[in-house]
């Protein structure tokens, strides 16, 4: 890190986030983790934070893709597409991690932090949609939060704040 001290953007979980399918929010919330780790680890630890992220990654689109090829799903082209995007950038920051370019993980988890809510809110969203319909015949309701409880998002705006000018 440099000397020059810097505010460091977050994600955090939103409950705007749920879709009302378990198995997509479950993996919601570990992305939302996986990319806050990235954000905030240090030079020394981003290393294990990529690789996690990257599991998780393959995991998550893995299942979202394969709900999209059992269920039928007359979307997925631009959905699987971009889960393609995100792979492939990683292919290219983990290059450039092996070089020592840190700031590239860096500005990847920004730029993921950016993606997350569009695409959730767009692709992910029309998948949940879809899964429900195709298995009710109605569209999920997210149930996020009890009365009383405190808000689960922590840390800050859910779209990351840049420091820089
Ligand atoms: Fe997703
Ligand atoms: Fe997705």
């Amino acid at each position: 890190m440099s000397g020059t001290r810097r505010l460091m953007p977050r994600l955090g979980w939103d409950d705007g986030f749920a879709l009302g399918e378990q198995q997509m929010d479950l993996a919601h919330r570990e992305f939302v983790d996986c990319v806050d780790a990235l954000l905030t680890s240090n030079d020394e630890a981003l290393e294990v934070a990529l690789a996690v992220f990257e599991r998780h990654a393959r995991t998550h689109f893995a299942q979202e893709e394969e709900a999209m090829r059992s269920s039928r799903y007359d979307s997925a082209r631009c959905h699987v597409e971009e889960h393609a995007a995100v792979l492939e950038s990683l292919r290219q920051v983990k290059a450039a991690l092996v070089q020592g370019r840190t700031e590239v993980v860096r500005a990847f988890a920004v730029a993921l932090a950016d993606w997350f809510p569009g695409h959730t809110e767009v692709m992910d969203k029309g998948l949940a949609s879809w899964l429900a319909r195709q298995r009710w015949g109605g569209t999920p309701m997210a149930v996020t939060r009890a009365i009383g409880a405190a808000p689960s998002r922590v840390g800050g705006p859910r779209r990351p704040v840049h420091a820089e000018a």
